[in-house]
């Protein structure tokens, strides 16, 4: 039986104002039916509302979308993992598409985020996924699995680190376009593998979850493919009573 992770991604959406009340309509409906976990990744100044909303839940926890490898210093604009960590987040998102297409990050960056994590006990949670023209190509396997390979290369002791794998296809991100279920179910299983390669039977308890326009028609679907341990959701978790209809959700009896 999977223990499914339902994540919420908002992005640069909802400031401090906007997540108190997102939490409050969150919080009082979300009664979960069978076990599952949320994570809600709020823009950086709204992680201590979303932590101290989801303090009394063991269910439900905050993250935070990005940090700096550095502990500490002249990095304008950043947030180490250690002052993420204080701030609530028990959780940080690394390598997110936006961050590598958008922002320019590359592998060696992801390395070093992943490192930085880890050295503070913040588990992180590492994306991959390829661009149209690289699916196009054929590309989709080696791409992704460099991603996997170079982002968690730094971290030693992996085995017993705690992380996660989203697989979020660049072309299906806000797009509408999803993965079908047997396409994302795919790519999960060669993750699975590598990851079994990499860390032995650990790398079956490692949470692989999709990400790519996922809402509250294709939730369950996608959920029941097999080697899909959760969802990571951009648009349609930024509204709570969306996001509340994803994360409450009918999950197959199959998990
Ligand atoms: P989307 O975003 O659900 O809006 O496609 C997913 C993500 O970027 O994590």
């Amino acid at each position: 039986m999977k223990r499914p992770v339902l994540a919420a991604n908002w992005k640069m959406n909802n400031g401090p104002t906007a997540a108190k009340s997102f939490m409050d309509t969150f919080i009082e409906g979300f009664r979960p039916k069978t076990e599952r976990t949320v994570i809600i990744f709020p823009p950086a100044v709204d992680l201590t509302i979303v932590a101290a909303a989801t303090s009394a839940r063991t269910d439900v926890f905050a993250g935070i979308q990005n940090i700096h490898w550095a502990e500490k210093g002249a990095f304008t604009g950043e947030t180490s993992a250690a002052m993420a960590k204080d701030a609530g987040a028990r959780m940080v998102l690394v390598g997110h598409s936006e961050r590598r297409h958008v922002f320019g990050e590359t592998d060696a960056q992801c390395a070093k985020k992943c490192l930085a994590a880890a050295r503070v006990q913040l588990p992180f949670m590492l994306c991959v996924g390829e661009k149209i023209e690289q699916r196009e190509a054929g590309e989709t396997e080696s791409v992704v699995m460099h991603q996997l390979r170079e982002g968690l290369s730094l971290t030693p002791n992996l085995i017993s680190t705690e992380f996660m794998i989203a697989y979020e296809p660049v072309w299906a991100i806000g797009t509408g376009l999803t993965a079908s279920a047997a396409d994302a179910s795919a790519i999960h299983t060669l993750l699975r593998r590598e990851l079994r390669q990499m860390i032995g039977t650990r790398g079956n308890e490692i949470p692989i979850l999709y990400g790519g326009s996922v809402n509250a028609s294709n939730a369950a679907g996608l959920l029941a493919a097999p080697e899909v341990d959760g969802l990571l959701v951009g648009g349609a978790s930024v509204d709570a009573a969306s996001w509340l209809a994803i994360a409450q959700g009918d999950i197959s009896d199959e998990l």
